[in-house]
């Protein structure tokens, strides 16, 4: 069956590339792209949702939502990883961005319209989410399922000592999503982590004359640059195309209920996700969290989707 999906995203190479499969995969039915600001400012995030739909050109336009603007201004810097325009510094050929809605407006009109059969992937700040949330109480029981990219199991971030990029840009945001009563799936980045690309990836990705091929080329590049300056790591991590195979095949994922929240006020832990692992835990299970996924399956199922962008793309 075609599962219907909204992409909460803030782009973000890794995000681009998520996209970039999920507009040509024939199991999906991308609903609407909503941005949200994250490793880059709301504009810009606005902007790249359009710059990537405008240059990948699906058979049919998804809506498209705009960030909200200055909830939370540069608390993390991602520019360093994903380039000033967070894809890599691609030439934008944009002119001007095509009238849109509010992010939280088009999340919660699109839910509306096809209650119990929406799966929301959030692959940024969980901002439009929050947002959406207590614009319409409702909400959280018309959502088939949220699958956020975000969080630590193990109290490792990788933007502060104990912080994930994702919770520690708007942990407010994230703590409401993670009390609400939807039905999350959470792939954090212990899991994310597990998969590494290296340059072979970029022999393998689609011609360049088809658009996927063009667009995944002049993306790409720059993140195999930034891990090695960076991190001095050869090979990259795809933290939201992992959460978007979650998505889509859930079946090659080991998972655990489990009680979880986030940190908003800690010095050293704003934005650390902490879980209640006691033995005997007194806090509601809220979560299903990946805790392992089946390597090869994964990297087929990236492999197949990159290909059919590329077919679809010609
Ligand atoms: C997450 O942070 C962002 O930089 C990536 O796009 C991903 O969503 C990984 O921590
Ligand atoms: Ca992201």
């Amino acid at each position: 069956m075609v599962k219907k999906l909204i992409i909460d995203c803030d782009p973000g190479i890794d995000d681009a590339v998520a996209l970039c499969m999920a507009l040509f995969d024939p199991r999906l039915d991308v609903l609407a792209i909503t941005s949200t600001a994250g490793n880059v400012e709301s504009s810009q995030a606005s902007k790249n949702v359009q710059t990537i739909v405008e240059s990948l050109d699906p058979p049919r336009w998804p809506r498209l939502g705009t960030a909200p603007e200055g909830l939370f201004v540069g608390h993390a810097n991602a520019k360093q990883i994903h380039g000033n325009d967070g894809l890599g510094n691609f030439n934008s050929q944009l002119s001007r961005l095509h009238h849109q809605h509010p992010s939280e407006k088009v999340i919660t009109d699109v839910v509306r319209n096809a209650p119990g059969q929406v799966t929301v992937l959030c692959l940024g700040p969980l901002t439009n989410l929050a947002l959406a949330f207590s614009r319409d109480p409702d909400l959280a029981s018309m959502i088939d399922r949220v699958v956020i990219m975000g969080g630590s199991i193990s109290g490792v971030g990788n933007v502060t000592a104990t912080a994930e990029y994702n919770m520690f840009c708007d942990p407010e945001a994230a703590q409401t999503v993670f009390r609400s009563l939807v039905t999350k799936t959470l792939v954090p980045l212990e899991v994310s982590q597990q998969l590494t690309f290296n340059l072979s990836m970029l022999d393998e990705l689609p011609d360049a004359s088809t658009r996927a091929g063009n667009f995944l080329r002049n993306v790409l590049p720059f993140l195999f640059r930034s891990y090695r300056q960076v991190y001095g790591l050869e090979g990259i991590h795809l933290h939201d195309v992992v959460a978007l195979i979650a998505a889509l095949h859930p079946e090659f994922f080991e998972t655990q209920d489990m009680a979880g929240d986030v940190e908003t006020n800690g010095s050293l832990t704003r934005g650390a996700t902490v879980f209640d692992r006691r033995s005997r835990p007194e806090w509601r299970i809220n979560l299903e969290v990946a805790m392992k996924l089946d390597k090869q399956a994964v990297r087929d199922a990236i492999r197949e989707s990159i290909r059919y962008a590329g077919q679809l793309t010609r």
